[in-house]
């Protein structure tokens, strides 16, 4: 993705992937100074511990507490994140959805909700209710995003309530792993509480047509796929590196190029 990106503009700029061990992240983040890289992104498992060992990580980013890009500015290190916010302009992008109309249901609590969460509520969002398998998870989230956005309604809901919860939503984020491969006939919740005003949106993209998301359809609800949260993140990310507009559609046509490849092998 990011490699057609810079031959689409020209740029000479090389991305590879490193496979970083845990008790490695502080050598692997110096290397960036003493090899002279613009800049990385940070992936999982190391999207947390990876801040210790930065000169500057940007509000948003420290709000999510993790990192998964950083952009190396003369041999200052200052990390951001833009999974977010890579999920939300994918949202809007693709949906056209006012998220300040939106009354949101969060399925989930980890990282990734934590993640989205901060940019739906950054982006306007007045309105949401976590519900998580563990309920004291969602507590602590829904706590650190009411710091962050007093002015905001944030509620928890436990699980077992999450039909009741449906009926007034009309915008639903599943963040959570139930309905990704090879559970693909899995999905966190029962078909028949989904309704038509509500816009169904699953980070999961493999499979890209959840089972949540086909029953959606079959509700007569929209639908948004989780591809586009990893496309735009990379996009946001290819901004900070560069300082130029990303090719969106050459970025997403090399994913898609990937995936097909991937499945004929
Ligand atoms: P990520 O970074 O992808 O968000 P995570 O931080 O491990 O990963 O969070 C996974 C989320 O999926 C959590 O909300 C988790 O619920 P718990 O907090 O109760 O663990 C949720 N999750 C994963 N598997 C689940 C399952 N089988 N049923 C319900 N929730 C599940």
């Amino acid at each position: 993705m990011h490699n057609r990106a810079f031959a689409e503009l020209g740029i000479n700029f090389r991305y590879a992937a490193f496979d970083i061990e845990p008790g490695q992240v502080r050598e692997a983040v110096e290397a960036i100074r003493a090899l002279g890289l613009r800049g990385v992104n940070v992936t999982i498992p190391h999207k947390v511990t990876v801040m210790d060992y930065l000169d500057e990580v940007d509000a948003e980013a420290r709000a999510i507490g993790a990192v998964n890009t950083i952009v190396n500015d003369g041999g200052k290190l200052i990390g951001y994140n833009t999974d977010g916010r890579g999920y939300v302009r994918s949202l809007t992008e693709e949906t056209g959805v006012d998220l300040s109309r939106q009354s949101a249901l969060l399925l989930g609590a980890g990282g990734a909700a934590r993640g989205v969460a901060v940019a739906l509520l950054g982006a306007g969002l007045a309105s949401l209710v976590i519900t998580n398998r563990t309920r004291e998870k969602a507590e602590q989230l829904a706590e650190h995003l009411q710091a962050i956005h007093p002015q905001a309604s944030i509620t928890v809901q436990p699980t077992e309530r999450i039909n009741e919860a449906l009926v007034d939503a009309t915008l639903l984020v599943q963040t959570t792993s139930i309905g990704m491969h090879p559970n693909v006939e899995a999905s966190p919740v029962s078909k028949e509480a989904l309704h038509e005003r509500l816009l169904v949106s699953d980070l999961i993209y493999n499979p890209m047509d959840t089972k949540l998301l086909r029953d959606a359809k079959e509700k007569g609800a929209h639908t948004h796929q989780g591809l586009g949260m990893f496309i735009y993140q990379g996009a946001l990310s290819f901004e900070y590196w560069t300082g130029q507009p990303a090719p969106v559609d050459a970025m997403r046509e090399a994913v898609w190029d990937a995936l097909r490849s991937r499945q004929q092998a």
